[in-house]
């Protein structure tokens, strides 16, 4: 088997190579290539000549587009360069996908939806995004869907990991300075570990492998196993890190309204995913928050006493 892994040294990327490597022949993909790794091939998916030219090279049974514009934030004044990067770059994937028979394996996330919901979110519920970040998301989800080709769209959210821009890691340097944090405490959301969709992601390839029902294709929702808002979660993340001499001391929590902060994009208040339909199909369960908690910041600790 092929595949193709785009944004291979983002969060997701990062934990999914080394889980795809034993699957097949693994070419693994970014914009920005690390000098050091020469194992990594540059692909900008803003350049679709490049583009197209390393998918009939390489001709992948499939392509797993972690690639985005994942800033919330500055998605809202880079309209453009998020629609190119997360609809027209997945739009191009898709249609090639169609011609060639390949699947497309591709994330999403929470921000479809437009939070006003009190029980978690169905694959099937009304899509209504918030912010322009939403907005593209969907619009890539509706593109790939509509070309035609066989694809998983993978729903996620509040990811996290041992490495990369993510809100464990903030939350730790910003323990380091401050005795008094305030902390968002009116959005509802499941913090999910990246190296668990990584896994979500090998099992469901494995079984489509064996299987090959095109029935199986669509949208999914993954998340770990727990309901938190952002303040629950810093709660979570000072008193672990605490316990395993990671952090000194957990500073004082202050739990705001999102108005407090007045960032540009508005972000959806109750983002709960309703994980089902991916454990019926797929038999995939939800992994436990507090266990990956406790396995990320276990990393972040033996990253730091290297
Ligand atoms: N992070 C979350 O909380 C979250 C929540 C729900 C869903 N998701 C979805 O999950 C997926 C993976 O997210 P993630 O957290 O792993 O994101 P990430 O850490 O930002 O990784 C994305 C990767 O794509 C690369 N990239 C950006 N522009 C590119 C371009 N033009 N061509 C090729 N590569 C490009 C990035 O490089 P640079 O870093 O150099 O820009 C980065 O390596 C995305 O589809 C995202 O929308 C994420």
């Amino acid at each position: 088997m092929r595949i193709l892994l785009t944004g291979c040294c983002g969060q997701l990327g990062q934990e999914l190579r080394s889980r795809l490597m034993p699957l097949g022949h693994l070419f693994a993909t970014d914009h920005q290539t690390p000098a050091s790794d020469r194992k990594i091939f540059p692909l900008d998916l803003t350049e679709r000549g490049s583009m197209l030219r390393i998918l009939d090279k390489i001709n992948p049974d499939i392509i797993v587009n972690t690639a985005a514009w994942t800033g919330v934030d500055t998605a809202e004044t880079n309209k453009q360069k998020a629609h190119q990067i997360n609809v027209v770059a997945p739009h191009r994937m898709a249609e090639w996908a169609a011609a060639n028979n390949s699947l497309l394996f591709h994330y999403s996330t929470d921000y479809v939806f437009g939070g006003d919901s009190k029980k978690p979110w169905q694959e099937t519920d009304s899509t209504v995004p918030v912010s322009e970040y939403g907005q593209s998301k969907l619009a890539g989800e509706e593109a790939i869907i509509n070309s035609g080709c066989q694809y998983i769209i993978l729903r996620t959210s509040w990811v996290y990991s041992s490495h990369s821009k993510n809100f464990v890691r903030t939350m730790l340097q910003l323990a380091e300075r401050r005795k008094e944090l305030q902390v968002v405490d009116d959005q509802l959301g499941c913090p999910t570990m990246a190296a668990n969709v990584a896994d979500v992601t090998v099992q469901i390839i494995q079984q489509l492998n064996a299987v090959e029902d095109p029935k199986l294709a669509g949208i999914y929702h993954y998340t770990d196993n727990k309901a938190l808002s952002w303040c629950g979660f810093a709660e979570r993340i000072f008193t672990k890190a605490v316990s395993i001499g990671l952090l000194k001391k957990a500073p004082d929590i202050l739990p705001v309204d999102s108005s407090v902060f007045q960032s540009p994009a508005s972000r959806p208040a109750y983002s709960v995913l309703n994980c089902k339909k991916i454990t019926a199909n797929f038999g995939v369960r939800q992994r436990s928050f507090e266990q990956a908690l406790d396995v990320c910041l276990a990393e972040i600790l033996s990253n730091q006493e290297r």
